[in-house]
């Protein structure tokens, strides 16, 4: 993806977000000077990718296959281990009518995918069998508390409010309709560069054309611009 259309991306995006009275922590307008004068105290966000992320998943065409993602929280896998401290993840996303975010699950990752305003997002499942395709088997979903069995590749349409649990190995792809979809998702902690199982094989961080400077920071662009990254 270009630089010029990320930042655009970022532009858009913040401006969705406000719209629906939704606000980003501070830390989403570091610019990259501003980073570049960072101690130690901001770790946290490096270690736990916090922050910007924006991917069309390597396929050259965001509209159509892409997704708009910011972590306001995420703890660490040493966390996770012990089963004590941030345990806890939280994401905000965008995706628009038809932009696709591919077939894929998460080995470890269970996930609440919410509405939260906009148009409808409609999600596709599929119990995954053991060497990882989909299963021709009913998939059994939580919506809102809810159960319901569903043939296999069923879509469950979520309107504005309404919320799915997405526990691991459940494969899922989902797009908006209707409307541009600002969507929440709250789950365990989360580390996107191991837990991600894409059916497709595609993947799940954007190579980056410098053609202008970064507007904010991309969470991938931390161990450029962030001298204690490692
Ligand atoms: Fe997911």
């Amino acid at each position: 993806m270009k630089r010029s259309a990320i930042n655009t991306i970022m532009r858009d995006a913040d401006a969705f977000i406000r719209s629906h009275g939704f606000l980003l922590p501070p830390f989403a307008y570091w610019t990259p000077e501003v980073w570049a004068g960072k101690g130690d105290e901001v770790r946290e966000i490096v270690e736990c990718g916090m922050g910007w992320d924006i991917t069309d998943f390597g396929s050259g065409d965001y509209e159509k296959i892409g997704l708009f993602l910011f972590t306001i929280r995420n703890g660490r896998q040493a966390d996770l281990k012990r089963m004590r401290g941030k345990l806890y993840a939280e994401k905000l996303l965008i995706t628009d009518v038809g932009q696709v975010t591919p077939m894929h699950f998460h080995w470890n990752k269970s996930e609440d995918i919410i509405n939260r305003g906009g148009g409808d997002l409609v999600i596709q499942l599929y119990n995954s069998t053991s060497d990882e395709r989909l299963a021709d088997t009913a998939v059994t979903v939580s919506v809102d508390g809810v159960r319901r069995t569903l043939p296999a590749g069923s879509k469950v349409v979520l309107t504005p409010g309404e919320s799915i649990t997405l526990v691991d190995h459940l494969y899922h792809a989902f797009w908006g309709e209707g409307r541009r979809v600002l969507v929440g998702e709250v789950s365990v902690v989360n580390d996107d560069t191991v837990d991600n199982r894409f059916l497709a094989g595609v993947g799940r961080f954007p190579a980056i054309e410098e053609d202008e400077p970064p507007l904010y920071l991309l969470t991938q662009d931390y161990a450029r611009y962030y001298s204690l990254a490692r």
